[in-house]
Order: structure tokens, then C-alpha cells, then sequence
């Protein structure tokens, strides 16, 4: 199966601090990754550098096979950071519109007027970026990235500050994404969650992959009444 995303010998460096240090890995079409690890592993720092927002220092990043610095690639890719990264002077519905016309999308209004409904943000249509509260900023950005049907989503730390209800809608909607063939990198220190969304997970330690395996087979490993953060806790310690 052709990947949506291939990581080869990835290493990102901040003078002499190596956040990434040569880490390789896929995602295909209809998975869900945890990319979990402890604080400082690189996780951001990974994200950052598959979307090019950060240079790397040495590696090979494809999307959809296309070199991920190439237009192709980021016609296909979304992220959403750790903090929100709204427009305070635009409205949650320009914020939409600037989506539309960046990605030149016909069509649009009733799937953001959808989305908008499902994370309760219909009553701030009209609300600057600037006056939303932190966790609707958020479901303002995870509505964006969705609006130009992205096949491969990167989130980091999605689900600090959503309320319940936003938690769970953000839940269905990378379940979605799976079914509909999509890939989704999903980094979070929420286990748990990870246990409970993902296929298979990364596991990384000072800059470098230290395990991976399938859901199945961490459950395996763990043995019985195992969870993912014991395994976590023993591969990390
Ligand atoms: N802009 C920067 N300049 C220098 N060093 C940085 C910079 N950003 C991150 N680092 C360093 O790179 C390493 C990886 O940081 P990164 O933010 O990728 O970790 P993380 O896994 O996302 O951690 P957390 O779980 O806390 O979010 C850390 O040692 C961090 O101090
Ligand atoms: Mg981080």
C-alpha cells in the first residue's frame, strides 16, 4: 500500500540540543498513530518539521509521495499546534473564508456551518479570533484544517482544554478521518485516549524512536489488565 507519510533518518537539531535524532517511520492510508513520549522527546519539534515550519537538519519527508516542501504536499496536509493560532482581528466565519480562498474551495459554507454546529461555535460566527476562550480557538482551528479535506492530519496535544463534549466530537472526527482513508499522527500525553483511538504507536525518547508496535500488540506486551501507560512507563523509565 502507497503511504501517505514517510519519515526517513529525520534529524532536527537546535545548535547542539538534537531533538530529532534519525527517526524513520510511515503512516498509511486508514491509520490512527500515537506519537507519545516524554516531555522534551521532540514530538513538537517533529510536526513541526514534517510541515516545514522548522528546517531539518538532515532526512527525507514525503507526503503522498511529494517531497513535503513541495505545494502538492501542503494541499494535502493539516496541523493543528499545541496553542491555537488564530487571527484576533478576523471573525470565526472570516477565518473560514480565508481557508476557502487559500485553498481555492468551492462549496464550503455548509460543511463549515456543519462543523461549526457538531463543536457548538455557531453562535460566535460573527465573534473576532481575539474574544473566543482558548478551547473554542481551538475547535476554530481543528474546523479549518478540516475544510480543505486534508489525507494527512498531524495534531499536537489536541485535546488540552477542550470541554467534554468538544473532546468527544474531536474523538469522532479522527475516527472519521480513519474510515474515510485518511492518516492521522496524533501527538498527546493523554494514554488513555491513545489506548482507545489509535492503530499503532510511536514511541519516542530523547529524539529517537525507542518502540513501536501496534495497539494489539502493546496490549500483548503489557499481559493482562496491561495498559498502554504501564508499557509506557516501563519502555521510558
Ligand atoms: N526553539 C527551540 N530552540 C532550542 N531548543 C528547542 C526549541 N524547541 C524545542 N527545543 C528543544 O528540543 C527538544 C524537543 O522539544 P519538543 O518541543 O519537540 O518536545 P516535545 O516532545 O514536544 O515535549 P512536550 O511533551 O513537553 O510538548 C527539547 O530538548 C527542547 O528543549
Ligand atoms: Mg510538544
Amino acid at each position: 500500500m502507497e503511504h501517505l507519510l514517510s519519515v526517513k533518518g529525520l534529524r532536527k537539531y537546535y545548535s547542539k540540543v538534537k531533538a530529532v535524532d534519525g527517526i524513520s517511520f510511515e503512516l498509511y492510508p486508514g491509520e490512527v498513530v500515537g506519537l507519545i513520549g516524554p516531555n522534551g522527546a521532540g514530538k513538537s519539534t517533529t510536526l513541526k518539521t514534517i510541515m516545514g515550519l522548522l528546517r531539518k537538519t538532515e532526512g527525507e519527508i514525503r507526503v503522498c509521495g511529494y517531497d513535503h516542501r513541495d505545494v502538492q504536499a501542503r494541499m494535502r496536509i493539516a496541523y493543528i499546534p499545541e496553542t491555537p493560532d488564530i487571527y484576533p482581528i478576523l471573525t470565526v466565519w472570516e477565518h473560514m473564508k480565508f481557508i476557502a480562498l487559500a485553498y481555492n474551495l468551492h462549496n464550503w459554507e455548509s460543511e463549515a456551518l456543519k462543523y461549526m454546529e457538531a463543536y457548538d461555535l455557531l453562535d460566535k460566527k460573527d465573534e473576532l479570533g481575539a474574544s473566543l476562550s482558548k478551547g473554542m480557538q481551538q475547535k476554530l482551528m481543528v474546523i479549518c484544517s478540516l475544510l480543505h479535506h486534508p489525507e494527512l492530519m498531524l495534531f499536537d496535544e489536541p485535546f488540552i482544554g477542550l470541554d467534554p463534549k468538544a473532546m468527544r466530537e474531536l474523538k469522532d472526527t479522527i475516527r472519521r478521518l480513519r474510515d474515510e482513508g485518511k492518516a492521522v499522527l496524533l501527538s498527546t500525553h493523554m494514554l488513555d485516549s491513545v489506548q482507545n483511538l489509535a492503530d499503532r504507536v510511536l514511541i519516542l525518547k530523547a529524539g529517537k524512536l525507542i518502540y513501536q508496535g501496534t495497539i494489539g500488540e502493546i496490549m500483548e506486551k503489557a499481559g493482562p489488565g496491561g495498559t498502554l501507560e504501564d508499557l509506557f512507563l516501563e519502555v521510558t523509565k
